[in-house]
């Protein structure tokens, strides 16, 4: 199993993710992407905005601001309602979620065994004395206070005075943007239900537990979706949302398996009803096996007629759709999957990690899908002292960059190259040799031909150069290398 400490060293050392701040001792749970975590995290928001609105006739998106004005957040209940029971240890201070004091080991002074200090494991009682935790979990001696409601949102300032009249919010979530346009969204491209707007932005939660690298931060990214349903239609004979829901979970639960994720690290869990948000009718989380175990990669809501009637009440102005068949005014019900983009980003990491060994060396490989690989194609040079090698290969990745990522490297020998870009999930590498460029002196031409290695297969085939745009394109529109590959004769490993 691969374990979270494996993927953030991964992730430091090759350029995925630094820590915050980190000259200055670094800030908890804030985390900034590389050169290579850059390009990862915007081919996942790619790939869901083609799949998501591109690729969807019935789907519009919209990118709305940050800071919102806080009538919005007093309409949709977050300032009442978005808070976590927060209780404090009176001896070391740390500060715990009430509600997921159990979900962690705790630190235990057991009487029975004088004293000594054991770490029990989450929810458990002590097996020597059976006592069960009353205290703190991390110190194991102070006591909890009473729990106590903490609001998750950030409060700032708008403007040069910092008065009451003056608080905003960094918004908590992306969806209130797209309620609060609906009518905008709708008059300006004339649209009808059902139809979706989808949004890919920054949200801030003061979280009272972040952690875990990058999967809950106080700043993270959300790919959401709001999608509007008459709540008047039936489809084979049951209320539309609920069928639509169930369309939204299977398309969703469907997504991450086609970038390759594996089947059996996803499961779907149907939240009680006593943990449903205040707007929602039904939710289920996508959960990814991530090293923590089970946890949430995605959430799909009912969120009903919630957020547009309270919009519609606080600002007085009417949220409704004109249903022509009914002749009437209805306001939708709106079906909400909500990703996460680090949350994913995390777990296209994790899912692509191998060890594994070749020729009696470990070998690191990231099997990501090529499209959600950072670098597409690594262009290397055999032997860098050649002018002409090197020449050509420059030559070829500037080419090649116009449609791909690509770079090129020559700072060590051929097989140390492959596994550098082996370990950051570089799906090929086409490398120039002597046989490519011939031999002057020699009076010896060129074949014009390269190699192309396949990361997971380590495959290699020869390809002219003229043909390799074609090959590329054939292999990044989805071809199996299989195909590609049977076309060429294999290269001399
Ligand atoms: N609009 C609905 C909503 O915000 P949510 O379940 O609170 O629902 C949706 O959040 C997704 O956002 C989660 O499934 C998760 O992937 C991501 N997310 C939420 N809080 C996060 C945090 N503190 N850090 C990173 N990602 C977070």
């Amino acid at each position: 199993m691969t374990t979270m400490d494996t993927i953030v060293s991964l992730c430091k050392r090759r350029g995925f993710v630094f820590q915050s701040s980190e000259i200055y001792g670094g800030i908890a749970s804030c985390w900034d992407y590389g050169p290579l975590g850059v390009e990862l995290k915007n081919n996942v928001k790619r790939v869901w905005w083609r799949d998501n609105v591109t690729l969807r006739a019935d789907m519009v998106g919209l990118d709305a601001a940050i800071l919102m004005h806080p009538t919005v957040w007093k309409a949709s209940g977050h300032l009442d309602h978005f808070t976590d029971p927060m209780v404090d240890c009176k001896a070391c201070r740390r500060r715990f979620r009430a509600d997921k004091l159990d979900e962690q080991p705790w630190t235990h002074y057991c009487p029975a065994t004088k004293g000594n200090k054991f770490e029990v494991p989450a929810g458990e009682p002590c097996r020597h004395c059976g006592a069960r935790r009353t205290l703190c979990p991390e110190c194991g001696k102070g006591e909890l206070t009473a729990p106590r409601q903490f609001n998750l949102m950030f409060k700032t300032f708008m403007g040069p005075v910092e008065e009451d009249a003056a608080v905003t919010y960094l918004r908590p979530e992306t969806a209130q943007g797209i309620f609060v346009n609906f009518d905008n969204v709708l008059q300006a491209m004339r649209l009808k239900l059902p139809f979706g707007v989808a949004q890919i932005g920054k949200a801030f939660r003061n979280e009272i537990t972040p952690g875990n690298f990058i999967f809950r931060t106080h700043e993270f990214e959300q790919m959401e979706i709001e999608f509007f349903v008459n709540p008047a239609d039936t489809l084979d004979g049951r209320p539309a949302d609920e069928v639509w829901h169930e369309r939204w979970i299977e398309e969703r639960f469907a997504w991450y398996p086609r970038y390759g994720i594996r089947r059996e690290h996803l499961r779907l869990r149907e939240h009680e009803k006593e943990e449903l948000a205040h707007y929602a009718k039904r939710t289920a989380d996508i959960e990814y096996k991530f090293p923590i175990g089970w946890s949430e990669l995605e959430g799909i809501a009912n969120r009903t007629d919630f957020d547009l009637k309270q919009h519609a009440r606080a600002s007085g102005k009417a949220l409704t759709y004109f249903d022509e068949e009914r002749k009437t005014h209805v306001v939708p019900y709106v079906i909400e999957p909500s990703a996460g983009a680090d949350r994913s980003v995390l777990a296209f990491l994790v899912d692509a990690y191998r060890e594994e060994e070749v020729r009696g060396e470990k070998r690191v490989v990231l099997r990501f899908h090529p499209d959600l690989a950072p670098i597409k194609i690594a262009v290397l040079p055999l032997l860098k002292k050649r002018p002409e090698i090197v020449a050509t290969a420059r030559e070829l990745r500037a080419r090649l960059a116009r449609r791909w990522m690509s770079v090129y490297d020559d700072t060590a020998a051929i097989g140390r190259l492959y596994r550098r870009q082996d370990e950051v999930g570089t799906p090929y590498c086409v490398t120039v040799d002597v046989q490519t460029v011939g031999d002057a002196e020699k009076g010896e031409t060129g074949d014009r031909k390269v190699t192309i290695r396949e990361r997971d297969s380590m495959e290699q085939i020869r390809v002219p150069i003229e043909e390799l745009s074609g090959v590329f394109g054939e292999l990044f529109d989805g071809a199996a290398w299989r195909t590609a590959a049977g076309r060429y004769p294999p290269a001399k490993g």
